[in-house]
């Protein structure tokens, strides 16, 4: 029995180990074990800075302890200007300290995540890093001409994927701080109807309740896709069909309230909740499904393939997509159906199966019937998505079947 117990942990370790590779690294819960770093830490994430750290391999973070965030802060710049300047503190090389100490010619201008958004002029995006004299170290934004920060201390170095330094202050840049206008000042509406998606623009437009749901969720992380207009012109008559309520979650059912990139979706099969989901009884949520490099949104009545990116402006993206998404909540997947164009033969098998569940009447509301079903579609997509249960049920595996031994 200690044998088993011994091998288990063993198991155990070697599995959170593999976990934590497949995962990488993760700049919130790094800095999370440190609380100096909170403010630091909270502005990464409201500014979605956090994610692109998290996505991006070998950078440095010039991290800020809460008492130097407070010159920044007391700056009240906008969440958006604020990003420009933590995204300076965002190298997109590795520096360990010991790399820091061993700069050659003792100073070298490396370029930030400000650099690779393209907001900054120039080369002000860039950090000059100098070692100066008894081993101290002076950083300052390019377009700065004093060194105006110092290296403290190494908080964690993960060679060569992602290193966090203590910097003293917060480096000063005019170009940085310059105020910039947020993707919530981008208009929706005209940006979908100037690139092929009038029509659905229109619709929401007509509709203010689904519209403003729409805004509201621009600054904190909004995915849209839209239908484009050769698709949305058929499908209007059954869309006048509709009762008023059912419209607006037709429309938000086209919306998913976090950012996803199109790398994100590529890699992040599964289900996905929208704007039109209402706790347990209204779904109103779909599949990711990739085949190769095309995005596919399944709705159990529709297959849509992301066809366009109109805007992608982390926190916000719009995907033009080739069918109108059909929730199963509002329509059965019946053959006589007229708006969708035929279908490949592929899915028409895939159908049939769902014709039958449509047709029963709590179908939408039977979570068992679900799980039944996704665990047949997406099988892959699962595993995938969460690295963490399929290693779970390999341990519990191996557990049970030591025990047995
Ligand atoms: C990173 O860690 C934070 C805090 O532990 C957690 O809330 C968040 O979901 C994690 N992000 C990823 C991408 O794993
Ligand atoms: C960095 O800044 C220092 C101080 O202003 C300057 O002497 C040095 O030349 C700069 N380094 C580079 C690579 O531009
Ligand atoms: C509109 O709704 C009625 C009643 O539910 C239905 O019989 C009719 O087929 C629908 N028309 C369209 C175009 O979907």
């Amino acid at each position: 029995m200690k044998q088993v117990v011994v091998t288990t942990t063993f198991l155990l370790s070697l599995i959170l180990f593999l976990s934590s590779i497949a995962n990488g690294h993760n700049i919130t819960r790094i800095l999370a074990q440190h609380p100096d770093f909170s403010t630091f830490n909270h502005y990464l994430t409201t500014t979605h800075l956090a994610g692109e750290i998290n996505r991006r391999k070998t950078i440095t973070i010039l991290a800020i302890d809460n008492a130097a965030m407070s010159s920044i802060l007391s700056k009240h710049l906008s969440i958006y200007t604020l990003k420009n300047v933590l995204s300076l503190h965002v190298l997109v090389d590795y520096f360990g300290a010991k790399k820091l100490h061993q700069i050659s010619k003792g100073t070298t201008l490396v370029s930030s995540m400000f650099q690779a958004t393209g907001a900054a002029v120039g080369t002000s995006g860039y950090v000059n890093i100098t070692n100066l004299k008894g081993g101290k170290v002076g950083f300052a934004a390019e377009d700065n001409d004093e060194l105006n920060s110092f290296y403290v201390k190494s908080i964690k170095e993960i060679p060569y994927d992602i290193s966090v330094l203590q910097i003293s202050h917060v480096l000063t840049s005019a170009d940085a701080e310059a105020p910039t206008s947020g993707p919530s000042q981008v208009d929706l509406i005209s940006t979908m109807a100037k690139q092929g998606c009038k029509a659905f623009s229109d619709l929401l437009r007509a509709s203010k309740s689904a519209l403003s749901t729409f805004q509201e969720n621009i600054d904190s992380g909004l995915t849209v896709f839209c239908p484009t207009d050769n698709v949305v012109d058929g499908f209007v008559t059954r869309y006048k069909n509709l009762t008023d309520t059912q419209k607006v979650s037709l429309l938000l059912y086209h919306g998913i309230p976090v950012y996803q990139s199109l790398q994100m979706l590529k890699s992040n099969n599964g289900i996905m909740n929208t704007l039109a989901t209402e706790g347990s009884n209204k779904k109103y949520d779909f599949t990711v499904q990739n085949d190769g490099e095309d995005v596919m949104l399944e709705t159990k009545v529709v297959t849509a393939t992301i066809v366009g990116t109109l805007i992608d402006q982390d926190p916000f993206v719009i995907y033009k997509i080739n069918k109108v998404l059909l929730p199963r909540e509002l329509f059965k997947a019946a053959p006589s159906a007229p708006a969708e164009s035929p279908k490949p033969s592929k899915k028409k098998k895939k159908k049939v199966v769902d014709d039958d569940e449509a047709d029963s009447p709590d179908a939408a509301d039977a979570p068992e019937a679900d799980v039944e079903d996704q665990t047949a579609d997406d099988v892959n997509g699962a595993i995938g998505k969460n690295n963490g249960v399929g290693l779970v049920t390999l341990l519990v595996t191996l557990f049970m079947g030591l025990l047995v031994l």
